[in-house]
Parts: structure tokens; C-alpha cells; sequence
């Protein structure tokens, strides 16, 4: 990914996909992002809280991405993910930054997981057929992700981040997306190994070095 073509693009203009924006705008990387409201709606919220990401429509998120980067990440709530047409984002590599909350109504193919204590990310997989899911960006708080994004820093002083993918090169390119915004990646496995990474799991909202996620890898 050159500096010239590094487009993201994000699902999700709220809490989590307004951090991850900063911290790539931060990184020189171009953003476009999407919630449910038009663009022109979107265009004061992104001023305060994710200056410089361009608002675009969700079928057009992935348009400067596909040919770019090949990244959009997922930041919509769960209980949405039946508003999000899997076409907007075939083709590309999904970062899937979602979590499961007991609040929240999952659509029936997510609950059928759930249910069977899959991980989630499997079911997105399924769903996302399209695209190449990789989880990552979920077990980070927005609260914390300004501060703990240190590209200046030496990656072993770094926040460390899990990744969790079927497709090695899927897995790489997050991962090469996550040392530009300043964390550490630490492969975990397969979309399968992700159950670790979930707010029931040991990884999730610990501020982790890579030898405390190596600990729980497969
Ligand atoms: N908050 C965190 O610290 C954090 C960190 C990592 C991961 N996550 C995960 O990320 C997901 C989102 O969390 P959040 O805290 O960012 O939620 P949030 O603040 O409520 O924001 C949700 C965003 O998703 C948008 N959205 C909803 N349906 C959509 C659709 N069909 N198409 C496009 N955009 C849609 C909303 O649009 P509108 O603005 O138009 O309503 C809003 O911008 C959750 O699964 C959460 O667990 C959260």
C-alpha cells in the first residue's frame, strides 16, 4: 500500500469507526466512510470527530478501496448487519471490528452462531461471502485507541492488536494496515482462533504486549 493509493474505507461513522479514522488520517492514509445517514448529513459530525475522512453513501464505501488499499472495516452494530448489502463490500479484505452484545437483537443468521458458540466472525464470513474476512480493531476501546495508536513508536513498545483470518494474504495486509496506525499485529490463527479475541475472551479491552497475546495464539 504507497502513500499515493492508500484509500479505507468504514462502515460505520460512530465511536469505533470515527477512532479508527483518525488514526488513519494520522497514518496519511485517505478515508472513506459510511453511516446511515446521507453524506451531506454526515459531513459536520465528521468535522469534530474525524476531520478529513469523506462521507460517502454504504454501497460506495468500497469504491476508492477496491482499487487502493482493498480494505474496508466493519463498524456497525451487530444487530444492523442485515442493512449492509454484502455487495457494497465484495472484493474487498473486511476487517471485521464488530462485537457481540447481549443487548442487542442479532439478525437470525448471527443468533444461529451465537447459539452454536461460533465465532462471529465465521458467521460474517458467511454472510460477507465476497469478501475475505479478517477480525481485527474490535478489542481495542474507542476511549483508549487515540492515545494507544504510537506509529512513531518501536513496535515492541507498542499496543498489541490480534488478527484473525482464514487467508494469509488477507491476514497480512491487516496487518500491515495496524503497524501504519501505530499498533503491534499479532496473528492469532485462523477466523476460528478469533473466539479468543471476543468480550468474553482474555484479549479483549487488556492492554496487551505481543507476548501476552503469543500466550493464548493456537
Ligand atoms: N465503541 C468502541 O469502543 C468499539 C471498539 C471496537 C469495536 N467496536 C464495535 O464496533 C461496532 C460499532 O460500535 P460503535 O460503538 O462505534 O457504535 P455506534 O457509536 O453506535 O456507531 C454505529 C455506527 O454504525 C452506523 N450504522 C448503523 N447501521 C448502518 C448501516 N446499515 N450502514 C452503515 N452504517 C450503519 C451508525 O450510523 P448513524 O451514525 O447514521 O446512526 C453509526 O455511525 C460494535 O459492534 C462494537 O462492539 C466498538
Amino acid at each position: 500500500m504507497s502513500e499515493l493509493e492508500a484509500v479505507v474505507g468504514i462502515l460505520g461513522a460512530g465511536r469505533a469507526g470515527t477512532a479508527f479514522a483518525r488514526a488513519l488520517l494520522r497514518a496519511g492514509i485517505a478515508v472513506d466512510i459510511a453511516s446511515t445517514r446521507p453524506p451531506r448529513a454526515l459531513q459536520h459530525h465528521l468535522k469534530i470527530y474525524a476531520p478529513g475522512a469523506e462521507p460517502v453513501l454504504g454501497a460506495d464505501v468500497a469504491a476508492r478501496a477496491r482499487t487502493s488499499s482493498g480494505l474496508v472495516i466493519l463498524a456497525v452494530p451487530q444487530e444492523e448487519l442485515d442493512e449492509v448489502d454484502p455487495d457494497w463490500v465484495a472484493g474487498t479484505v473486511l476487517i471485521d471490528a464488530t462485537n457481540t452484545w447481549q443487548d442487542e437483537l442479532l439478525p437470525g443468521w448471527l443468533q444461529a452462531a451465537v447459539d452454536e458458540q461460533l465465532p462471529t466472525s465465521m458467521a460474517l464470513a458467511g454472510r460477507f461471502g465476497a469478501a475475505r474476512v479478517v477480525k481485527a480493531l474490535n478489542h481495542i476501546a474507542h476511549t483508549e485507541f487515540d492515545d494507544a495508536a504510537q506509529p512513531g513508536a518501536e513496535l515492541t513498545q507498542r499496543r498489541a492488536l490480534a488478527v484473525a483470518g482464514d487467508d494469509d494474504d488477507a491476514r497480512g495486509l491487516v496487518m500491515g494496515l495496524l503497524v501504519r496506525m501505530g499498533f503491534d499485529p499479532v496473528s492469532v490463527g485462523g477466523l476460528a482462533a478469533g473466539r479468543i479475541m471476543e468480550p468474553d475472551g482474555p484479549l479483549f479491552n487488556r492492554p496487551l504486549r505481543r507476548e501476552d497475546i503469543l500466550r493464548f495464539a493456537r
